[in-house]
């Protein structure tokens, strides 16, 4: 059997491991993925940006697209339907020379993505997916993967169309898919199911990440344990907690794992500010680093108290008070 933590190549990319962190709109900003990367992801994602602002980026954009040379390998997850504006959008991150992967976003299930015909949308149209997919693999030579859900809903005939699309992609000669295991109409509620994950992993030829409730290094291993997947897309489980990747590390080496320690996650967390502030400014960072501190603050003593705090908190020193309260 293959270790489960092991070397994978995507397309013409080489990756020293096969786990991912998961594109997250709103939290896989670079600060976040340089954290992953630290505790040992060896692939990260961007969140979704629609293909239309790849082309035409507004000041919000420019500012995603500027990555640095330590945040790679990295992939572009972009999102929309519309065939031309994708394919050109895919030529134009790959001429920008900073993305190692193109991702094409087929699992959203926001609404207003879904009305706009974009995400999990277009998992019921794998027929127009299909014909996006063959441009955009005719406009960059860069890996190219695609995001899904196990289906629009649980009916059979949703299955058989996301089915449809993952073997029209494989034979296009796209590089990988990362599957979810809920559906779309789920969002995010209930257990993610991982039964069809491994059975397409076991009938495609381009990698299968799978992705679905991995909150902790002992879940990666498992779930990587059980059947045929390429890797792992680690998600919600690395936001507040990036050091997952080190567990997981640990637990395929054989070694045990320790409990991260007070001083180690105090130290992240100001290491999370101050690369946020690089990256978004002091204003934003603080907005953000509020979201991430209610996710720091899961398994510690107080932590409602904690994550009170940090939803008042509007300074560098405010953050810095409730790190020192609460967690040190
Ligand atoms: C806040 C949030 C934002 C997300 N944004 C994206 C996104 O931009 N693109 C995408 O493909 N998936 C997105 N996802 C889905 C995740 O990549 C992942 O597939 C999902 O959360 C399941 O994994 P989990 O149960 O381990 O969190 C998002 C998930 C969350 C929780």
């Amino acid at each position: 059997m293959k270790a489960p933590v092991r070397p994978i190549a995507l397309g013409r990319l080489s990756l020293a491991n096969n786990l991912t962190l998961a594109p997250m709109a709103g939290y896989t900003q670079r600060a976040q993925r340089l954290l992953a990367r630290r505790y040992g992801a060896a692939l990260c994602w961007t969140e979704m940006i629609s293909a239309y602002e790849v082309l035409r980026p507004g000041r919000k954009t420019k500012k995603m697209l500027l990555i640095l040379p330590e945040d790679r390998p990295l992939g572009l997850q972009i999102f929309g339907s519309d065939e031309k504006m994708l394919a050109d959008a895919a030529a134009a991150a790959e001429r920008l020379g900073v993305f190692d992967a193109i991702d094409v976003n087929l699992a959203c299930p926001v609404r207003k993505i879904i009305g706009h015909g974009n995400g999990g949308a277009m998992l019921r149209k794998p027929e127009a997916a299909l014909g996006i997919l063959a441009r955009m693999r005719a406009a960059t030579a860069l890996p190219l993967t695609i995001k899904v859900r196990r289906g629009f809903s649980d009916s059979p005939e949703d299955r058989r169309l996301v089915e449809e699309l993952l073997l029209g992609a494989d034979r296009l000669g796209l590089d990988g898919v990362t599957i979810h295991g809920r559906t779309v109409e789920q969002i995010y509620h209930g257990a993610a199911d991982w039964t069809f994950v491994y059975e397409m992993a076991a009938r495609l030829k381009m990698a299968v990440f799978g992705s679905g409730d991995l909150m902790t290094g002992q879940q990666i291993i498992d779930r990587l344990s059980g059947g045929p997947v390429a890797g792992v897309a680690v998600a919600r489980g690395a936001v507040g907690q990036p050091w997952i990747f080190r567990e997981a590390l640990a637990l395929a080496a054989g070694s045990a794992v320790e409990p991260i320690s007070s001083a180690e996650r105090v130290e992240v967390m100001f290491n999370h500010f101050d690369l946020l502030r690089d990256e978004v400014g002091d204003y934003t960072a603080v907005r953000v680093m509020r979201r991430f501190g209610m996710f720091y603050s899961r398994r510690i003593g107080r932590a409602r108290e904690a994550r009170l705090a940090f939803g008042l908190a509007k300074s560098r020193e405010d953050l810095a008070g409730v790190i020192k309260e609460f967690f040190m």
